[in-house]
């Protein structure tokens, strides 16, 4: 008796444990979504040219002495960790589960090229970032009024390697946001059963738009500038 109780407690703290990383990923996903969606709107003054691009640069990054960029990327990094680490362990846990024979995800039955390409995917992700925040943020000296961030920018992903990387890399974001965002309100539960396809369908959509609106950039620079 004693020991079915303890399985029963063990099988309880796994339980939450398993429900806490599931909120703690759709809260981190969520928080990036959010941020993504603020910088594509942002990104798109790279059409208007240099001098509305530099300015919108400058602008943030000196907004509050340079603090909100600070506080932003500290929070986005706590973010990124916190997302990879708990993605890369249910990831794991639910592979050996599929082994077994037996699913441990409510949704298993519904695997998708999008679901099925999470862990790669977000792992491509991470790679195109330490890249990404290498070439833009490390290089350009925003205190200098003779370096241009959209001269740097564009010039970098018009070339074929960058560029065809980059454009791979938004590929499988798409493929990451499109699923995590339906993920991630089930996981909430902030909608009823009834919204619950509207959401999923929504998600894959606006998952879809937001890395399309990115891959348009290299995908233009490719096409019109020399390098
Ligand atoms: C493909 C199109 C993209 C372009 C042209 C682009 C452009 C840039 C540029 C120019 C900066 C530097 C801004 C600065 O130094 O102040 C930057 C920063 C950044 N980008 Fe992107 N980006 C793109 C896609 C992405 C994607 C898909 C992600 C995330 C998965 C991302 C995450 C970041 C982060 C975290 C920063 C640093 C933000 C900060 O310093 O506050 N970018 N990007």
């Amino acid at each position: 008796m004693p020991s079915l109780r303890l399985e029963a407690q063990e099988r309880d703290t796994m339980k939450l444990t398993s429900i806490l990383t599931k909120v703690l990923m759709a809260l981190t996903g969520l928080a990036w979504f959010g941020f993504l969606i603020g910088h594509l709107t942002g990104n798109f003054l790279i059409y208007s040219g240099p001098e509305a691009f530099d300015a919108y640069g400058r602008g943030l990054r000196e907004l509050l002495h340079g603090l909100v960029v600070y506080l932003t990327e500290i929070a986005l990094a706590v973010f990124f960790i916190t997302h990879m680490v708990m993605g890369i362990k249910t990831s794991l846990k639910n592979r050996e589960a599929r082994k077994q024979g037996y699913a441990t995800s409510g949704n298993s039955g519904q695997s998708t090229l999008a679901s099925r390409t999470m862990l790669v995917g977000g792992v491509i992700i991470a790679v195109f970032l330490v890249l990404h925040l290498y070439q833009f943020r490390m290089q350009w000296k925003h205190d200098d009024p003779s370096d241009s961030l959209w001269g740097l920018t564009v010039g970098t992903i018009a070339h074929p390697a960058i560029g065809g990387f980059y454009v791979l890399a938004m590929a499988f974001l798409g493929m990451h946001l499109s699923h995590g965002f339906g993920s991630a309100f089930q996981t909430l539960g902030i909608f009823k059963p009834t919204w619950r396809d509207g959401l999923r369908k929504a998600g894959r959509g606006l998952g879809w738009i937001i890395a399309l609106g990115f891959a348009s950039f290299p995908v233009w620079a490719m096409l019109t500038q020399k390098v």
